[in-house]
């Protein structure tokens, strides 16, 4: 596992959205995994200006969303869906029918898990997944759990995320329990992932992904078994593993 640490949050931003515009100036059709949250938000403005500017061409790029929450309509500011188009996707020019982002309004939440494994299948693997980190080690929204869980499923959401995304939602009582997600096997099949990580708030959770035991009990640990993993961190992020 590579770590890059560098000064702050619009640093560690500027880095990734150079390295998603530079994988898809080498590969046009790139597969892109990618995240929602706080942290990715100024890595989508970085790229909105870079596509701007000229630089980088998205017509052929496909996505994939990491994760959506189950029963939001898309329409919910607070869904994935509308994080993604408000954020990113209105403001290049992606194709629709290339951005994928997991249903969570399915009547068959189960067969949306398997459309969406299938789909990955069939045009992946993902050539460069982007990642945060919760608090608690997940990945997407794999929870810690007893074991790996490799596949698109649906994941019981923990107490502990539920108030880390209640801020979006006004009251912990309105955020969805359960959500849909990739797995951990899915995710481990990128050819490269880059995570990003910054604040201070993280610096603990950085240190048990970059020092503690693998196991499913922190599931980011598993990133140190993937053979192009690189976390990108601002120093506070860092702040832990550098004094170790
Ligand atoms: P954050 O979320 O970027 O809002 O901290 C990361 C995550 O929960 O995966």
């Amino acid at each position: 596992m590579n770590i890059l640490i560098m000064r702050d949050y619009n640093e560690i931003s500027r880095q990734a959205a150079l390295l998603v515009a530079a994988s898809i100036a080498l590969k046009p059709n790139l597969v892109l995994g990618l995240p929602t949250g706080r942290t990715p938000i100024r890595m989508y403005k970085e790229l909105v200006v870079i596509y701007k500017n000229g630089f980088v061409n998205f017509s052929d790029v496909v996505t994939f969303n990491i994760d959506e929450y189950i029963g939001l309509p898309r329409e919910n500011p607070n869904s994935f869906y509308s994080y993604m188009h408000n954020n990113f996707f209105r403001h290049i020019n992606i194709k629709k029918e290339n951005i994928h982002i997991p249903n969570g309004m399915a009547k068959d939440i189960k067969k949306e898990c398997v459309r969406y494994e299938n789909l990955i299948r069939k045009k992946g693997p993902i050539d460069l997944m982007i990642l945060g980190i919760g608090y608690n080690g997940h990945i997407g929204f794999n929870e810690p759990s007893d074991e790996f869980i490799p596949e698109t499923h649906v994941e019981v959401l923990t107490e502990r995320t539920r108030m880390a995304n209640s801020r979006y939602f006004g009251s912990l009582a309105k955020v969805p329990s359960e959500a849909i997600t990739m797995g951990l096997g899915t995710i481990m099949h990128s050819k490269k992932i880059i995570l990003l990580a910054s604040g201070r708030d993280k610096a603990e959770t950085i240190l048990r992904a970059v020092k503690g035991n693998i196991t499913p009990r922190f599931p980011a640990s598993i990133l140190r078994l993937h053979r192009d993993c690189t976390f990108i961190l601002d120093r506070d992020a860092a702040g832990l593993i550098k004094k170790k």
